[in-house]
């Protein structure tokens, strides 16, 4: 308990520390690129008036970052965040090209031709024939549709007329090789009837952050290329009713996201729900209730078929299965996502996969669920009230299908994956309702009984796992992002406590 406080103590005055260079550097700094992706000019200018007292320097005091009387109140400092809109455009990028010979191909999914061949002109890259393709150092050339090169207009060209077909790369298949393995590999009852579209649709994430801090870079590196918008909500309270910092808000004022900024929509849930402290359930629900409700209201230009997922933030959806949906009519809704299940970090593997509903189009999200996130996640779409009138109206006949399966996972869901130190604040700030209440219990709070649990993969009950370590060489180990950027991640990648990985090399 007393390391814990010595850790907590040095980790806020880094914190002060930090922020005072931070709102330094704002004097020097225009805070224009802090305003850049809202083109409102009122807000411009009303924050460039008054840019050194846009923020009060917090106050060092008994080492509290949110002492009851600060002057830096968090809530001033965001100023209108909290309520600015979105407004979503519509994704350029152009995601299939055809081939010489008038194959519509996705260009992610589809083999292309040898770099001699390709030379400076990645519109024509797509190779056309199956020889040529089977050639090409398949990986090194698997970047080429992030170019931005001008190519031909991949609609206006009725499907039945190509001449030969797209050459799947590994891992996609279908006429257009626009359908990942996950999709493939799925339980969708409409497989023979997609169809790329002209415009794709928008992608909208959701998700309630508590101080998943280091899985949201992942997510966010992961998905940058499907999704965007992110709606991320944060409370100043806990689930168990108490006072939190926003430690969101704090990293996304300084700067920490700004490679995401112009996709983040922030929302701050201020109250605690009535009920919420006698059962936890309540507030656990209704957080994913304001996030939707909050979010989406603030979301400018969305249409019907744009499509909406809720996530935990534990809970990583991989990105070709959400490329997929954005790309391509003809599935069906809502899906699941079968994601792989780890605890601790991507080293303690269980058994299965978790299947959660996760996603609708809009149109179903505001006509069946009312706009509640909470709703979607049930799997009770056919007792809503708007279910037939949904159905009549639109002609489609809601299906619920799941990305994935139990071997071919289309996200990672990793549970208590944090260091010890954050697994000790997520269990004082677990809502009540998760019985037994392990942040209860004094022994079950104690570090070095966190790090025992994190080295054997056991469970606050006393129970063991049933299975192995995984294999990290495993495919879907874990989000990519991750295993870029190892040493960061480590923690999470291998056993910190286990003699065994002390031995793994760089
Ligand atoms: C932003 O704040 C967080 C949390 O206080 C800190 O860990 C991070 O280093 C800061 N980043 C920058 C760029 O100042
Ligand atoms: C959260 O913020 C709201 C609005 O500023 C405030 O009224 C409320 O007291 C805060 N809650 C806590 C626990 O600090
Ligand atoms: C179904 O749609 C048709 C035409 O759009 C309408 O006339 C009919 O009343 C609808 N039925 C139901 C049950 O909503």
């Amino acid at each position: 308990m007393r390391r814990y406080r010595v850790f907590l103590l040095c980790t806020v005055g880094l914190c002060v520390i930090s922020f005072l260079h931070y709102y330094k550097a704002l004097h020097y700094v225009s805070l224009r690129e802090l305003t850049a992706p809202y083109p409102f000019k009122s807000f411009i200018l009303s924050t460039e008036d008054k840019p050194a007292n846009l923020v009060p320097t917090p106050p060092r005091r008994n080492g509290l970052l949110f002492p009851k009387d600060s002057l830096w109140d968090p809530v001033e400092a965001m100023g209108d965040l909290h309520k600015r809109p979105h407004q979503l455009q519509d994704d350029p990028t152009a995601y299939f090209a055809h081939t010489k010979a008038g194959a519509l191909c996705f260009r992610q999914g589809t083999e292309v031709a040898t770099p001699k061949e390709s030379t400076g002109k990645t519109g024509g890259a797509i190779g056309n024939s199956a020889a040529e393709s089977s050639r090409v150092g398949q990986r090194k050339l698997a970047e080429v549709q992030s170019s931005n090169a001008p190519k031909p207009k991949s609609r206006g060209r009725p499907p039945g007329k190509r001449l030969v077909k797209c050459v799947c790369r590994p891992g996609w298949h279908g006429p257009y090789c626009g359908v990942p393995t996950m999709v493939y590999h799925s339980n969708l009852p409409t497989k023979e009837r997609l169809t790329p579209r002209e415009v794709p649709r928008r992608i909208i994430n959701a998700i309630n952050i508590n101080h998943e801090f280091d899985l949201l870079h992942a997510r966010f590196h992961e998905l940058s290329q499907a999704v965007d918008l992110f709606i991320v909500c944060e409370s100043n309270f806990t689930a168990y009713g108490e006072r939190r910092p926003l430690g969101f808000l704090q990293r996304l004022l300084n700067g920490t996201y700004d490679y995401m900024r112009q996709k983040l929509l922030y929302v701050f849930l201020d109250h605690f729900p009535d009920g919420g402290r006698q059962d936890g359930w309540i507030a656990d629900d209704y957080l994913r209730t304001f996030l939707t409700r909050n979010g989406m209201s603030r979301v400018l230009g969305l249409r019907p078929d744009d499509v909406f997922v809720i996530n935990d933030a534990d809970e990583i959806p991989a990105r070709e299965g959400l490329l997929f949906l954005k790309l391509f009519d003809g599935w069906t809704e809502p899906f699941a996502l079968h994601m792989r299940k780890s605890l601790y970090g991507f080293f303690w593997k269980q058994f299965g996969s978790l299947e959660v509903i996760s996603g609708c189009t809009v149109g179903m999200l505001r006509d069946v669920y009312d706009c509640d996130g909470i709703k979607l996640r049930r799997r009770e779409y056919y007792t809503m009230p708007g279910f037939r009138k949904y159905e009549n109206d639109t002609g489609h006949i809601l299906v619920q299908w799941s990305l994935g399966s139990p071997i071919h996972f289309a996200g990672w869901h990793c549970s208590w994956c944090f260091t010890p130190e954050g697994i000790h604040f997520k269990l004082v700030a677990a809502q009540n309702g998760d019985f037994p209440r392990w942040g209860d219990y004094e022994d079950k709070r104690d570090l070095n009984y966190i790090r025992q649990l994190i080295r054997t993969g056991g469970w606050f009950d006393g129970s063991l796992p049933e299975y192995p370590p995984a294999d990290p060489k495993e495919h879907m180990y874990a989000p990519r992002y991750m295993l870029d950027h190892y040493k960061q991640y480590r923690y999470l990648l291998e056993n910190p406590y286990s003699q065994v990985s002390r031995t793994g090399g760089e």
